[in-house]
């Protein structure tokens, strides 16, 4: 399938969802949950705690039988299909290499390494641009252990100044390349003409989870310095602003989806995330705790919309309803006079209790929406990438397991 007709399909599928993914669950409450069909509801009410788990992660439909509901799960999995990078057996490096970095990176590294080693030998580049490269591991094993000369640019200081001690403290092998960093906030120009000099027309740059709108000022300055190629994969879509991130490319603007805002990208964030069981019980209970709190203020106190109350620290999550709900009013300088019973009395009824468990169902079925919403945003990059004369493709690299945001935008001159 083509990425531009991948992208038609899914906007396709996402505009009579719309409902689902431009509000948060609590925004739907009371009117409007029937946007989440009625039948599903029930088949999830019938699952005990372990399969919902499963069907959260999107580690197991099977228990959803042959239904209306595993089809359209089905549908979601066949329009999300990305393909996979080719698999290059990743070589060993020695122990003192990834002293204090940690499995996931190490895993990513290694793939990366091997991913611009072939780059390299096929159309050689000048040297790499790590953006928003923290403290520089993959820069340094690049420069170190794959000949590739470096520069890791970020806007926090002190990861660099780490990454520079680091550096100094272990062996660095015979043949090993320059790591250089630059401390500069990526929104804006590099002084003078440094811009051009570093994102030269035989330079490489990779921007490995860059987080919102860096992943697009990435692409640009890529595209507008016409440098050899770019590697970019996106994260914390929750930080895009939907007036000027989203719909880059002419294709989306004429045909995309209206009405992204930032709790659709905030689904396209987390929709995806492994968890484990306990993970999911605990999940359970934040929501349970954070959805009783908004109907006590819709439906006790008559404030309808929706109050941003803040996370809490984990174990306020366990212990009374009473204790978390007065906290978090106080905090919000709202008057109750509730006395701790009638708080707790209120979570534990059976009305609240069964309202809690319809909230959550529904966001179980929301959550099924997150990956095919980043891909939404990752086709659109693609596209915008086309309408500039590139040739990009969209990859996967990472195992999921160890690293979930996973898909790459990739160009090479
Ligand atoms: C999610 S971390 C990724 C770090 C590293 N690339 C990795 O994958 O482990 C994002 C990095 O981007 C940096 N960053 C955020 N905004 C930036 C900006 N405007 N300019 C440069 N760096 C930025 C942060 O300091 C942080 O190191």
């Amino acid at each position: 399938m083509n990425y531009r007709e991948q992208f038609d399909q899914i906007s396709t599928f996402l505009a009579p969802l719309k409902k689902m993914w431009e509000n948060e669950i609590l925004c739907l409450y009371p009117n409007d949950l029937d946007c989440f069909n009625t039948e599903w509801m029930r088949q999830l009410a019938s699952l005990n705690e372990e399969e919902l788990w499963q069907v959260d992660c999107h580690a197991n439909y099977s228990v959803l039988k042959e239904s209306e509901f595993a089809k359209w799960i089905e549908t979601i999995q066949e329009l999300s299909i990305i393909e996979q990078s080719q698999k290059n057996k990743t070589t060993d490096l020695p122990d003192w290499a990834f002293n204090k970095v940690k499995g996931k990176k190490r895993h990513e590294i290694l793939i990366l390494a091997e991913v611009f080693k072939k780059i390299q030998d096929a159309k050689p580049f000048s040297h790499l641009v790590d953006i928003g490269g923290g403290v520089g591991h993959l820069a340094r094993i690049m420069a170190h252990y794959k000949g590739i000369e470096c520069i890791s640019l970020d806007i926090n200081e002190e990861f660099q100044k780490f990454g520079t001690k680091r550096m100094e403290k272990y062996p660095r092998p015979s043949g090993a390349k320059e790591v250089s960093f630059i401390t500069h906030d990526f929104t804006e120009e590099l002084e003078g003409d440094l811009t051009k000099k570093i994102f030269s027309k035989d330079s490489f740059s990779l921007g490995l989870h860059t987080c919102g709108p860096l992943a697009n000022r990435h692409i640009d300055c890529a595209i507008r310095n016409e440098t050899r190629g770019l590697l970019n994969f996106g994260c914390c879509y929750n930080r895009l602003d939907p007036k000027t991130d989203i719909n880059l490319s002419s294709h989306a603007q004429e045909n995309g989806l209206r009405g992204l805002n930032h709790f659709s990208f905030t689904l396209a964030t987390r929709g995806h995330s492994s968890m484990n069981f306990e993970d999911f019980k605990h999940k359970r209970r934040v929501k349970n705790y954070r959805y009783a709190l908004h109907l006590f203020l819709h439906d006790e106190m008559g404030i309808k919309g929706l109050t941003p109350v803040g996370d809490s620290h984990q174990r306020d999550y366990w212990a009374s309803f009473s204790s978390y709900a007065q906290k978090k009013l106080d905090g919000k300088e709202i008057k109750y006079d509730w006395s701790s019973d009638q708080f707790d009395e209120f979570y534990s009824s059976k009305e609240t209790q069964e309202t809690l468990d319809k909230l959550f169902y529904a966001n179980i079925i929301r959550w099924q929406l997150g990956r095919i919403l980043e891909l939404y945003i990752l086709l659109d990059r693609v596209l915008y990438i086309q309408e500039q004369g590139k040739t990009p493709q969209l990859l996967k690299f990472f195992d999921e397991e160890l690293s979930p945001r996973n898909i790459g935008v990739l160009f090479t001159e």
